[in-house]
């Protein structure tokens, strides 16, 4: 079997697909899971390796996990709140950072003192960047993501996933990759290391939480609390089946 497979079928098999029987063919997981579906997940492999790591001081191993990990959560979310258009969400969710890759890649000393200003003033990601590079890795990720002619969800939910409140057509979707990202760091996968700590408070503010609930997302600190319980057990459970699927 080509190692791409095995991989395809670990992600299908881990406990986020829910399937009941594994499969260990690509013709059923095809079947199961319908051609957008695996299309997504293949697409996902061939922008990681896309992105080779050429420096040594940059923790890809770490950015992967965070990506993977919002990508699962992303995943159960759109299930668990029958999100319309739920097939785009594990890749959005796997490929929503991609903007870091591509300034790590091409403006490394800038990226590096980004990552360096996020951690010594403990500010957003975002906000370094603004400072040093002059433009956001959402941004440049959607103009990537548009060159490379991705779906227009997957395109909107990467560039609304700081800010789902300005997506006007797709709200439900950037909604999940923004609840998937924060629900991520709250579990301790963070992009970089000793970032601000991100804790559930984040998604409690009134604003935020008044938005959840006008598009549909009934959410208050109990059933949030239940939700990142369950999404901690899924990702302790999973961890070694999800997290080692681009070993
Ligand atoms: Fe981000
Ligand atoms: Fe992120």
């Amino acid at each position: 079997m080509h190692p791409s497979q095995s991989k395809i079928l670990k992600i299908v098999n881990s406990a986020f697909y829910g399937l009941i029987n594994k499969t260990s063919s690509l013709e059923h997981a095809l079947v199961i899971l319908g051609l957008k579906e695996v299309k997504n997940i293949v697409l996902a492999f061939s922008i990681q390796s896309y992105f080779t790591n050429k420096t040594n001081n940059t923790d890809r191993e770490r950015f992967w996990k965070h990506s993977i990990v919002c990508s699962q959560i992303a995943k159960f979310l759109g299930n668990h709140f029958n999100a319309p258009g739920k097939d785009t969400l594990f890749l959005s969710g796997l490929i929503h950072d991609i903007g870091k890759l591509v300034f790590d890649q091409y403006f490394h000393d800038e990226f590096i003192e980004t990552v360096n200003m996020v951690v010594t003033k403990q500010i957003k990601t975002s906000e370094a960047e603004k400072n040093i590079l002059g433009t956001t890795h959402y941004q440049v990720a959607a103009k990537l993501l548009q060159q490379w002619q991705f779906p227009k969800e997957v395109i909107m939910q990467v560039f609304y996933h700081h800010a789902p409140w300005h997506d006007m057509n797709y709200t439900s979707g950037s909604i999940i990759i923004y609840l998937s990202d924060v629900m991520s760091k709250i579990s301790g996968y963070t992009c970089i290391e000793n970032e601000q700590k991100t804790e559930i408070d984040a998604l409690l503010n009134p604003k935020v939480i008044d938005f959840l609930t006008k598009n549909g997302f009934d959410l208050d600190k109990k059933s949030l609390e239940k939700l990142l319980n369950r999404i901690n057990d899924l990702i302790t459970n999973e961890m070694n089946n999800v997290l080692k699927i681009f070993d």
